[in-house]
């Protein structure tokens, strides 16, 4: 049973097929989930009870995993294998694939020029933030670091994360929330695919960290 008055984040920690419907929404369960999820809803202007039946539709078809449940370690397994690994193989074939549409298409008035360059920002900065977290937070967490430990750390994830989400805003803007225009070609359609992917892949990444990997760290 979903408690509407019950935040984005904890609703997403505490009944993961969530997320999915959140999604299809738009509702901001990762960086947003501070916000009630009745809020954010009447926000979006949709129906808070219709979205609370849609994630128990959602959860009677599947069951993923209660991250909430497992030892943290075995979260940052999963989140180092899976989105880490995911986004340093899927975003430079993006960005090749962004850099090919503005070079062959740059003259149509749908071309998302820009698009190649806020994605290589993109890599540069999940690159370092990345890194960041594998050699210093992470090995913390592992290690038994808690509370104040690593309070200084994850405040600066978080932030960061903040400005990645600031970063997804601005590349569905630009490439048209996705959809493309009549005229693209294959790669210019794949490409916005790709990117659709990368954005929810994304959001569900931060989601596992700010939500569910971090206030088990803070408050252990
Ligand atoms: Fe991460
Ligand atoms: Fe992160």
């Amino acid at each position: 049973m979903i408690d509407t008055n019950d935040t984005l984040g904890h609703i997403a920690a505490t009944h993961p097929a969530s997320t999915l419907v959140f999604l299809r929404h738009q509702l901001d369960f990762c960086c947003g989930g501070r916000q009630r999820m009745a809020d954010a809803c009447t926000g979006a202007g949709l129906d808070p009870a219709k979205i609370a039946e849609e994630i128990a539709t959602e959860e009677a078809t599947r069951s993923p995993e209660r991250w909430d449940e497992r030892p943290p370690a075995a979260l940052i397994d999963f989140i180092v294998s899976h989105y880490h690994e995911g986004l340093r193989r899927d975003l430079p074939v993006l960005l090749q694939a962004a850099q090919k549409v503005e070079r062959v298409h740059g003259q149509k008035a749908s071309c998302p020029r820009g698009l190649a360059s806020m994605l290589e920002q993109m890599l540069d900065e999940l690159t370092q933030h990345m890194t960041k977290e594998e050699q210093m937070l992470f090995v913390a967490i592992r290690g038994g670091g808690r509370g104040n430990a690593v309070h200084m750390p994850i405040r600066v994830m978080m932030q960061e994360h903040d400005d990645h989400g600031e970063s997804l805003r601005g590349i569905r803007e630009i490439a048209t929330g996705f959809v493309p225009p009549p005229e693209a070609c294959a790669t210019w359609r794949a490409l916005y695919a790709g990117l659709e992917k990368l954005e929810a892949e994304l959001m569900e990444h931060i989601h596992h960290e700010n939500n569910v990997l971090f206030p088990r760290a803070l408050n252990a």
